[in-house]
């Protein structure tokens, strides 16, 4: 469990993971680059948004590197598809939630996963890492399980799904059109491991 801030975590598994510290990381959508605030990491910023000025202006599904380039891929996906307009906040521009999805793709952002995990898997190194930040939620009057439908991706990509953390935060966002609850409310996410390989640990932990 993580209740702290994003980039602390990060900070954490950055450490924990990767067998020796990166060389070369890919932030896939890397937005404004908050993970990264005050951070010396050698970082690449991906984003497919031209106003979010990332260093590397692509789509996850065809990452303009060569393979075997990167020891970590950092994944954030927009987690809300069709969301309505928060005047009060800028959650649309921060969490890409204008971002949409039509009943042919079920209305949810898993299509976009097996694209991106195959493309994750090409451009990391061997027993590199995927950190993927994602989280469940309700829509269209149903339970979206997202964070195992990216688990799935992932494992028929060829990764090893290894590690599962719970990010917690102070309270669930309750929009105020959202009259009753048929749904437990929310306040969490997830932060999930996989490794390009055939095992779970880091190469240094049992070789
Ligand atoms: C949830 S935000 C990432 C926030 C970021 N991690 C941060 O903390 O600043 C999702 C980002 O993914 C970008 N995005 C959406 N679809 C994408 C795609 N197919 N390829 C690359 N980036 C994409 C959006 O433009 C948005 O900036």
């Amino acid at each position: 469990m993580w209740e702290g801030a994003d980039d602390k975590l990060l900070e954490r598994m950055l450490q924990f993971y990767p067998g020796q510290p990166p060389e070369r990381i890919l932030d896939a959508t890397v937005n404004r680059g908050r993970f990264w605030r005050g951070s010396t990491r050698p970082v690449l910023g991906m984003d497919i948004e031209s106003r979010h000025r990332p260093d590397v202006l692509a789509t996850g599904s065809n990452i303009p590197f060569k393979p075997d380039t990167f020891d970590v891929v950092i994944y954030d996906p927009p987690h809300i598809p069709n969301q309505g307009m928060d005047r009060r906040k800028d959650f649309q521009v921060r969490f890409g939630l204008g971002t949409k999805s039509s009943a042919d793709t079920n209305y949810n952002f898993s299509h976009t996963f097996p694209p991106f995990v195959c493309e994750a898997y090409r451009v990391l190194k061997q027993e590199g890492v995927l950190f993927c930040k994602i989280s469940d939620y309700i829509h269209n009057h149903r339970f979206q399980w997202a964070h195992i439908e990216f688990v799935q991706a992932a494992m028929s990509a060829g990764f090893f799904a290894c590690d599962c953390i719970i990010k917690v935060r102070k309270g669930p966002i309750i929009d105020s059109r959202w009259k009753t609850a048929h749904h437990a409310r929310k306040r969490h996410c997830y932060w999930l491991v996989f490794r390009k390989s055939g095992r779970c640990e880091r190469p240094s932990a049992n070789s």
